[in-house]
């Protein structure tokens, strides 16, 4: 399966930052799979306005991991279906989040101390994704608590897709370092494959966890934030080349063309749901709105091929 390749570098998912546009410009640079922001499930089931922003994505944006965030398995369960009715494949349960807004509902990293309810949880989406659910942990929640050893034979056992470990206890958030020996232990004890996370800030640290921890992959987080060539420099060194060089003002060219392009595409999936809710059958009143629209970049093509399709529907 393509996600599993070994050793192909991850984007992890980031809250704020790993959006439609930073995907976008790290898979340019080589990362092979992406994770979206922490996403609620509470915010899917219920259709908030900022849940349908975080799950914004476009066909080249594949493979993308959807990641979730919910402490009930009836609510991540729904969710899931919700989303897999979108078109989404591929899911990651934040096991890992130590944010206070996020633990104080049992969500994220509390979820580790709540292992019964952990299991449900993990038991609900599993089944309902059709083993395409992996999961990100930390190594527990209270310093020197590990519990990852307890969860981690079960996950396997109901065929997770993969586990990501975070070797730090809830409690650290990131303070000092990251326990790259938990995840040679959790390599030998895992039948499901492992996806290292935590102090990998370059390339050189992704390829030292690798040959120290003997881990599948590896997902940068904060490396990818303050250098997005990160993948492309991980990758030329795994295979032995030459590192190439950056050319910072070319890249941010090709970041406001991509965001232009995003933009764009927001404001015509806008035309055609106002139209659609608004059961607007009329063709001048689209065009109407498209040539508002014209100077927000709107793409031509696709919204003609939208009059067309209320053209004929008008005729019929
Ligand atoms: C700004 C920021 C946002 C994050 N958001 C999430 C998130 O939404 N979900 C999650 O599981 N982890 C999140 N993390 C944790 C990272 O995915 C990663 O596990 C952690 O930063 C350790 O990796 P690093 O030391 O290589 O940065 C976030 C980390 C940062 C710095």
């Amino acid at each position: 399966m393509i996600v599993f390749d070994k050793y192909n570098p991850w984007l992890a998912p980031l809250a704020g930052y790993s959006d439609l546009a930073m995907r976008l410009l790290c898979r340019q640079y080589g990362a092979k799979v992406c994770v979206t922001e922490m996403v609620s499930a509470k915010g899917i089931v219920y259709g908030g306005k900022n849940t349908r922003n975080l799950l914004k994505t476009s066909p080249d944006d594949k493979p993308l991991i959807v990641q979730l965030f919910g402490s009930e398995p009836h609510f991540l369960a729904d969710a899931l279906a919700r989303i897999q009715d979108m078109g989404f494949e591929y899911f990651d349960i934040n096991m890992g989040c130590s944010v206070p807004k996020v633990v104080k509902t049992g969500a994220g990293a509390a979820m580790l101390k709540s292992i019964d309810n952990l299991f449900a949880c993990a038991e609900a989406v599993i089944k309902q994704s059709k083993q395409k659910t992996g999961f990100k942990i930390r190594l527990g929640y209270d310093m020197h608590k590990a519990v990852w050893q307890e969860i981690v034979p079960t996950l396997c056992q109901m065929d997770a897709l993969y586990i990501v470990l975070h070797p730090r206890y809830a409690r650290q958030l990131f303070t000092g370092k990251a326990d790259w020996n938990a995840l040679t232990e959790l390599k030998e004890l895992s039948t499901i494959p492992v996806i290292a996370s935590g102090d990998l800030l370059s390339s050189e640290d992704a390829l030292e966890c690798i040959a120290q921890t003997k881990v599948d992959s590896v997902m940068f987080a904060r490396g990818a934030l303050s250098n997005p060539a990160i993948f492309q420099e991980y990758l030329a060194r795994l295979n032995n080349e030459e590192v190439p060089k950056r050319d910072i003002e070319k890249e941010r060219e090709r970041q406001r063309e991509r965001e232009k392009r995003i933009e764009a595409g927001a404001d015509q999936k806008l035309v055609f749901y106002c139209a659609e809710k608004l059961e607007i059958s009329s063709v001048s009143v689209v065009v109407q709105i498209y040539q508002h629209l014209k100077p927000l970049n709107v793409q031509s093509r696709a919204v003609l091929a939208y009059v067309r399709k209320i053209h004929s529907r008008a005729k019929a």
